[in-house]
């Protein structure tokens, strides 16, 4: 049956019926991102029109939230409201208006009860902060074209009516960016506020001092501006290029007292708090340009033209170190409003402190065991500035090692243990692993997309993201106070770029924030978030649509094809052309047919009406006798996974720019045993490891191959050793092992051994290595 007649039939019974506008009301038509807690659809829709009254309480914070409304619908609607004081005596019933009440019997201090009727809209809110989010959700129920600063001709400006209560999960909703790596302008931060503030985020996290550059005016150091805020130039490429490139540029950049506080009059009246960070001991290097005699070598310095850990570190064993900081802090805690300073605490190499004679001092007069301690001793010394200031001090998770400062909160990065450890001893934790919450990784295939640091971590994966351990008790819980998705500037030269590489991954931290976790469901948020983009793009977001790239995975040794699109269709070529709009629709997992050794191309991209709506997948396999065969591994990899579960036998080898293709443990060994699924002639085998030391990545000390026939006893048949061994620094290497003639298994295990503690004098010097395989090649 021809479809669009099977829509026109279905309405007409639906309006004889139920009565049109009824049907449209259906919880399928709200696109709402977060997810609020309830919607009731009612009958009728609310018109906004030129005469449209709005009445609020007379007080300024609820004048913030009613100042929202006007400012995001005037420009589209071009209507121009005015705000009345809502008085007592005035009846709640006029028509066609928007009534903002503050009513106790909303509990949740940020949550509000929103109810549209066909002539009135009324917020309900038992602070303006809640009044503000249903402002955010009235913003998303009516046409999104009303998001647009530009007038929208030939508009009807209607919402359904409903009623919804909603509040939210988490207090600490965040964003951070940094303005280190690379500087963004005040207009800039300020639409990102209004980006965060929209998805009812309430915490930008202002990462304002790097190793590439100070950029806060702090008045009584006028050297942080003038030699601080600059560098020489900048790496071009990626961090591992070789030869390295820069440009030659001189980058400059910092904001000033005055843009500050302008910034932060923006944030206030969005109900956004302002974290800003101080990074210490460590990241210091821009600082210690300025202030040479801070550093424990005493410099010369130069603010990095490079990415990556320096070791040019705060000395933490000369008073003027603490000077400085306390001179900086006092500046910045009364510059800021909010309750939290953050003051970093991450990589910070101990190496000069170890050298350092004023650092072994203070050592030996504190008796401080070892530099763990020492970085402890400094992060208290800091705490106990910021807490005389009334402040809160917020760090990133290296504060934990040799003891946390006692009213310290933590922010958990290098996985969730900073955040479990810290929740277990009663302070605060905002979970922002890099797993979940780093958004300079890349969101797709990264050979599809721009430059990114690496990593991978599609809007799927973030919005998998549970904040709160299992393995913490109710009481314990309590302390995750919220999530917040990360964004390093690196590789981010431009607004255009950060907008890319937060939206829509940052809707997915917006609801995983906000909304109760009963309600998660990928794929309903997929179905709003496909509406959310009309929004994001009437306000001019440059948001990535990734979210329509295919992908693929082995399944029982078959391609399966996927998108996050609710009911794609998919069309794919085994032959390595672009897929058009008539090629072979995906239904289900086929096998890839090819000779041994054989390189094979699947192309495939989503369809809608006809049109292609994502990116062109294209994926080479090449097969082997183990391509798409399972295997098992006696430690699971937690953060290198592959991407799939059969990530080391998927046909495909990992590479510099993919990482998100490795299989890796920390500290562990590989040992994956396959299963060929019958008996086989094996004659060769072939895999690949990293060797990038700057990244803690060391090569197997050795790899052993054992066959099997039964799963259970098991004899190594090859064997290789790589100690001593010396490989080329940040690189690929591949390793062939010959196997005995004449070998027949059915089980095949390649053990490769992890080669321990990282050496002194290398980076990361004492941590546990990682060991990176990819691809098992049987033949
Ligand atoms: C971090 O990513 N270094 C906190
Ligand atoms: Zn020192």
């Amino acid at each position: 049956m021809n479809f669009t007649k099977k829509i026109t039939l279905a309405t007409l019974f639906q309006i004889l019926f139920f009565g049109q506008i009824f049907s449209q009301n259906s919880p399928e038509n709200f696109n709402i991102i977060p997810r609020p807690i309830s919607i009731s659809p009612k009958p009728g829709e609310f018109i906004l029109n030129a005469e449209t009254l709005i009445f609020s309480p007379k007080n300024s914070d609820w004048q913030n939230a009613v100042e929202q409304l006007v400012s995001v619908f005037q420009p589209s609607t071009g209507f121009q409201f005015s705000a009345q004081v809502l008085k007592k005596e005035l009846s709640l019933a006029r028509g066609n208006a928007i009534y903002f009440i503050e009513d106790e019997s909303v509990k949740h201090p940020e949550g509000y009860q929103l109810e549209v009727q066909t002539d009135k809209i009324y917020v309900r809110a038992r602070s303006a902060a809640g009044a503000f989010y249903a402002v955010q959700t009235l913003r998303q129920l009516f046409p999104p074209e009303i998001n647009s600063p530009d007038l929208q001709a030939n508009m009807v400006w209607k919402t359904p009516c409903c009623l919804i209560d909603d509040a939210p999960r988490f207090s600490w909703r965040g964003m951070h960016l940094d303005v280190g790596r690379h500087f963004f302008e005040v207009d800039f931060i300020k639409k990102y506020i209004d980006q965060l503030a929209a998805h009812k985020m309430n915490v930008f996290h202002w990462h304002l001092t790097e190793d590439q550059g100070w950029r806060i005016e702090i008045q009584k150091y006028p050297k942080l501006q003038t030699v601080a805020a600059c560098r020489n130039e900048t790496l071009l490429g990626i961090y591992s290029d070789s030869p390295e490139r820069y440009d030659g540029q001189k980058y400059c950049g910092f904001y000033t007292r005055e843009q500050i506080k302008e910034v932060l009059e923006y944030a206030k009246k969005r109900f956004v708090t302002v974290v800003p960070e101080i990074e210490l001991p460590g990241h210091a290097q821009a600082a210690l340009s300025a202030f040479p005699e801070l550093g424990c070598t005493g410099g010369p310095y130069l603010a990095a033209t490079k990415w990556g850990v320096f070791h040019e570190v705060f000395c933490a064993g000369n008073e003027k170190t603490f000077e400085f900081l306390e001179n900086v802090l006092d500046e910045v805690a009364k510059i800021f409003p909010g309750q939290y300073i953050h003051i970093g605490g991450d990589e910070c190499p101990k190496s000069r402190w170890r050298e350092c004679p004023k650092c072994q001092k203070r050592m030996k007069d504190n008796r401080l065991k070892d530099e763990h301690e020492l970085q402890s001793y400094f992060i208290r010394r800091v705490e106990k500035m910021l807490t005389k200031r009334g402040k809160k001090v917020i760090g990133w998770d290296e504060i934990l090692e040799g003891g946390l400062a006692p009213t310290a909160a933590v922010m958990s990065w290098r996985g969730t243990e900073g955040g479990i450890a810290a929740a277990k001893q009663h302070h605060e934790v905002v979970m922002t692993p890099t797993s979940h919450c780093y958004f300079d990784y890349y969101q797709s295939d990264p050979d599809s997309e721009p430059l990114a640091i690496g990593g991978f971590l599609p809007i799927e994966k973030v919005y998998s993201y549970e904040p709160v351990p299992a393995e913490l008790t109710a009481d314990e819980a309590k302390y995750i106070i919220g999530t917040q998705g990360n964004l390093w500037s690196e590789y981010i030269p431009n607004p255009e770029k950060v907008e890319y590489m937060v939206w829509p991954r940052a809707c997915a931290t917006a609801e995983i924030a906000w909304s109760a976790k009963n309600l998660k469901d990928f794929g309903d948020f997929s179905r709003r978030l496909v509406g959310h983009f009309e929004m994001m793009k009437a306000m001019k977001i440059n948001f990535s649509k990734a979210f329509f790239d295919v992908s693929a995975e082995f399944l029982d040794g078959k391609i399966n094809l996927k998108s996050n699109a609710v009911g794609a269709e998919i069309r794919y070529t085994t032959d390595g052309s672009e897929p058009r709009r008539d090629d072979k629709v995906f239904s289900k997992p086929f096998v890839l047919e090819a000779k041994m050794r054989d390189f094979k191309t699947i192309r495939a991209a989503v369809f809608q009406n006809g049109e292609k709506s994502g990116k062109t997948f294209t994926q080479t396999y090449q097969l082997s006798l183990s391509t798409g065969k399972p295997y098992t591994l006696s430690k699971q990899p937690e953060k290198y996974t592959g991407g799939e579960k059969y990530a080391l036998t998927n046909g495909i080898s990992g590479s510099f720019k993919k990482w998100n293709l490795w299989v890796a443990n920390e500290g562990a060994d590989l040992d994956p045993t396959i299963d060929l699924g019958t008996e086989q002639k094996i004659s060769r085998l072939t895999t690949h490891f990293v060797n990038a030391r700057d990244a803690w990545i060391y090569p197997p000390r050795s790899l052993e191959v054992f066959v099997s026939d039964d799963g259970k006893t098991f004899k190594s048949i090859a064997r290789r050793e790589f100690s001593g061994e010396k490989f080329a620094d940040n690189a690929v290497e591949r390793v062939v092992l010959d196997l005995p003639e004449g070998t027949l298994a059915r089980f095949v295990q390649v053990v490769a051994t992890n080669f321990g503690k990282i050496p002194p004098g290398s980076a990361g010097e004492g941590n546990a290595s990682w060991l990176f395989l990819d691809e098992i090649v049987i033949e």
